[in-house]
């Protein structure tokens, strides 16, 4: 099921492979990290600012210029509001800077789908990330969701770009990728969590992982990072051969970058 590379993609793999990078020094070539939930305190991510500082040093040491934090949004666990969201953003903003870390930060969302999610969409108030307009979102664990590709087009409709996350690691997808394939063919991008490459996720996890990697279906790579103590995980990925792997992916976090960091 190998998908032929674009034009494009093929300009973004040779950009990539041709970065001369230090595995020790700048492992993180991507440089914007967009799946992370470091705001502490409003949801299962980081609880204080010390945890969120932490995981913003260690990702500015690995190479991250550019962190896109995305709390969970969902009617039933973690109702977050605007306000709350980019009252967070404050809060970090003002921790790099206190801290004088190389980073730049911004705050979006990782939305579950559900009434509260469709809502927002009809509204066209989600918060989204770079141009076109990005959405990242989830389904739920238990089962297949319904009427995914009339939320995909529902989202093109109000000009955002759809992005799923870490699609490896929802369980009824693992037998039989055709429902991943009609998402991609409908415009849905796919963002894994470079932790499902490590084992962290479980061995069934770690093989769809990979099998997205030969597919060339990782749009975006994330760490999904809640706490430090995910840290040592996503470490690991940097000397195993899913890394050397992930080079040959024509991934798009670069485009992401602000603009005043591409020019540095
Ligand atoms: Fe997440």
């Amino acid at each position: 099921m190998d998908t032929p590379l674009t034009l494009l993609n093929r300009l973004r793999l040779l950009l990539n492979s041709n970065r001369p990078v230090s595995p020790k020094q700048n492992p993180c070539y991507w440089h914007t990290d967009l799946h992370s939930h470091l705001i502490p305190g409003i949801d299962d991510g980081v609880s204080t600012n010390d945890d969120a500082l932490l995981c913003l040093r260690q990702l500015a040491d690995w190479g991250i210029r550019h962190v896109v934090t995305t709390p969970h949004v969902s009617q039933d666990w973690f109702p977050n509001t605007h306000e709350t969201l980019l009252a967070g953003q404050t809060t970090l903003r003002n921790l790099i800077a206190e801290h004088q870390l190389p980073l730049t930060l911004e705050v979006a969302a990782e939305y579950l789908i559900d009434d509260l999610f469709l809502d927002r969409l009809r509204a066209g108030n989600l918060l989204s990330f770079g141009q076109p307009r990005h959405v990242l979102f989830e389904t739920g664990w238990a089962s297949a969701p319904h009427f995914l590709s009339e939320i995909i087009f529902q989202l093109q409709t109000h000009r955002y770009q759809p992005v799923l996350a870490h699609p490896e690691r929802y369980t009824y997808y693992h037998d039989d990728l055709t429902p991943l394939a009609d998402l991609r063919t409908a415009g849905c991008l796919f963002q894994l969590n470079w932790g499902s490459l490590t084992g962290r996720y479980g061995k069934r996890v770690e093989k769809q992982a990979q099998k997205l990697l030969k597919n060339n279906w990782v749009d975006f790579i994330g760490s999904d990072l809640h706490r430090p103590t995910d840290l040592p995980s996503l470490e690991k990925l940097f000397t195993t051969p899913a890394y050397t792997q992930l080079r040959q992916q024509p991934l798009r976090n670069q485009i992401i970058l602000p603009k005043q960091i591409i020019g540095q």
